[in-house]
């Protein structure tokens, strides 16, 4: 009697461990075909500022495409494929199988159809308006904002059914990311201050949070327990990782009035969202810090893994696109780099180089672990070149053009004076971006293999 029903339990456990790889599996193919979508987008925009005459069609159209680029691969891409990690961190790190799987599922449905009605409508040309990363009409908001409070119940769920009595650090982050970006979209949706400067505020809000409170945390979270997993080693301190926490928490929120330095926004609030950008090197240099040191004498290791040298890169551009940011709110700066090509390479630096490379990390580290089949080493070398030395091109070249399209505006030089001189620079982030697109075709295969590939008989790293 007791042996059938401890055959039983088995029987259930062994089921629910497959369709957790099965879910783990899901969020990461569809987030890689959105990648794949979404920057053939993006590579096109590159193209049209070499040759502006290129797809001269309403729905090819700059204005269009831009945003379901930075939608898509906001929304399809990252969110989908933290999401997806998240679930499996969690899991791992309370020593209990993934909880409420159905709803885990209902999550991947709702990012999907959310990204395919947003795509739909921002071609159609049917948007919420000017408000940058949430141009998708309140209806598709609406369906992506349910996914992310579906996946925040599976997380807080399987936490809760934790073996141990102390939860993981990469949990503190991750259900911080789902708690506040469920408040943020609440936020972005509230009408009754979306008019004049009230407007301006929330945007500002918004879009910092977006990449700050989401992104960033779901990042970090994913690292804190990937890279000591990789390493075999304990992460260097859980006291820094908590103060990162914390500080985050205190510093994030307030520096949204950076991207409005020199708007009617209130001096002091400007002034606030400056200093605030400072106190921000404190999770920045903490976390960064505490991820070096983790990595230190683990050098061969790092070279040999799959995984590694991509968590090398994206906490090495955490770093320093980070510390470029709060470098760019001080006014002095902000009055030549505002508005020109410079934001672009920073936007690029963080998303592409810190949430990016991490994000493919934490998918060739912990997806050969779930289903025991490995990527092809030569096609993850090749992955990594290409895509490093491209978005590495890409941010030197705009930052670049950045600066020489800020110092013709401050100059009074005619407006076109600072086309001509950025030509050349759209050109190479042509170059560069072709680099980028191939890297993720690459990926593509990698995913194939570590999903639908033969099972590989060795132990992975
Ligand atoms: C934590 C320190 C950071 C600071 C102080 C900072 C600062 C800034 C500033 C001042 C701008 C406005 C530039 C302008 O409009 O001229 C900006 C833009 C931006 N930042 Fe950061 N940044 C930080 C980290 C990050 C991270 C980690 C990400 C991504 C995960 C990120 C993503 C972006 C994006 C996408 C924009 C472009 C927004 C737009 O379209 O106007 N930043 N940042
Ligand atoms: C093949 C790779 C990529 C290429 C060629 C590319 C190209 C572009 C282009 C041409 C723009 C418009 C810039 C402008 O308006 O001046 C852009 C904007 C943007 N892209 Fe990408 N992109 C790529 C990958 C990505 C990825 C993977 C992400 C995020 C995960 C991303 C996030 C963004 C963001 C946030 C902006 C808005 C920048 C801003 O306003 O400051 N891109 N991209």
């Amino acid at each position: 009697m007791t042996a059938a029903i401890a055959h039983r339990q088995l029987t259930a456990e062994s089921a629910g461990e497959i369709e957790s790889v099965r879910i783990f599996s899901a969020f990461t193919i569809t987030a890689t075909f959105w990648l794949l979508l979404t920057t053939a987008v993006g590579l096109l925009l590159s193209f049209k500022f070499t040759y502006p005459d290129l797809g001269a069609y309403q729905m090819l159209s700059f204005g269009r495409l831009r945003a379901i680029h930075t939608n898509g691969t906001f929304y399809g891409w990252a969110s989908v494929a933290l999401t997806g990690l998240a679930f499996y961190v969690a899991a791992r790190s309370s020593g209990v199988q993934l909880q409420q799987r159905r709803l885990a599922w209902a999550a991947l449905w709702c990012y999907n159809i959310a990204a395919v009605a947003g795509t739909i409508t921002l071609d159609l040309g049917i948007s919420n308006g000017s408000q940058e990363y949430r141009e998708w009409v309140w209806p598709v908001a609406f369906i992506f904002l349910l996914a992310v409070v579906l996946s925040g119940i599976v997380v807080v769920a399987t936490v809760m059914a934790r073996a141990g009595h102390d939860i993981y650090i990469s949990n503190w982050y991750t259900i911080g990311a789902f708690i506040f970006t469920t408040i943020l979209g609440i936020t972005a949706a509230i009408p009754v201050y979306q008019f004049g400067l009230g407007q301006v505020a929330v945007q500002g809000f918004y879009m910092h949070n977006a990449v700050g409170m989401w992104f960033t945390f779901l990042a970090l979270g994913m690292t804190y327990y990937a890279l000591p997993k990789l390493l075999n080693r304990p992460i260097y301190s859980y006291a820094l990782g908590v103060l990162g926490f914390w500080t985050n928490l205190v510093f994030y929120p307030i520096i949204g009035a950076h991207h409005y330095e020199f708007s009617p926004l209130p001096w002091w609030f400007q002034t606030l969202a400056i200093v605030f950008s400072v106190g921000m090197l404190v999770p920045v240099w903490a976390g960064s810090g505490n991820f070096f040191l983790t990595m230190k004498g683990r050098w061969a290791i790092i070279r040999r893994s799959y995984a590694l040298p991509f968590f090398f890169v994206g906490i090495l551009y955490y770093f320093v696109g980070s510390t470029q940011g709060t470098l760019e709110a001080f006014r002095s700066l902000q009055a030549i780099w505002h508005l020109t090509n410079f934001t672009v390479g920073h936007s690029h630096l963080t998303m592409y180089g810190f949430i990016t490379f991490v994000t493919w990390g934490g998918i060739y580290g912990l997806l050969p672990m779930a289903t025991g089949k490995r990527p092809n080493v030569l096609l993850v070398g090749l992955h990594f070149w290409l895509a490093f030395l491209g978005v590495t091109i890409y941010v030197i070249v705009l930052s670049v053009a950045g600066t020489i399209q800020g110092l013709t505006w401050a100059n009074g030089d005619p407006f076109i004076a600072s086309v001509e001189a950025a030509a050349p620079f759209w050109s190479a982030r042509a170059v560069s971006g072709t680099m980028m697109l191939l890297a993720h075709v690459i990926f593509a295969i990698n995913v194939w293999k570590m999903t639908a590939g033969p099972v590989e008989p060795e132990p992975v790293r």
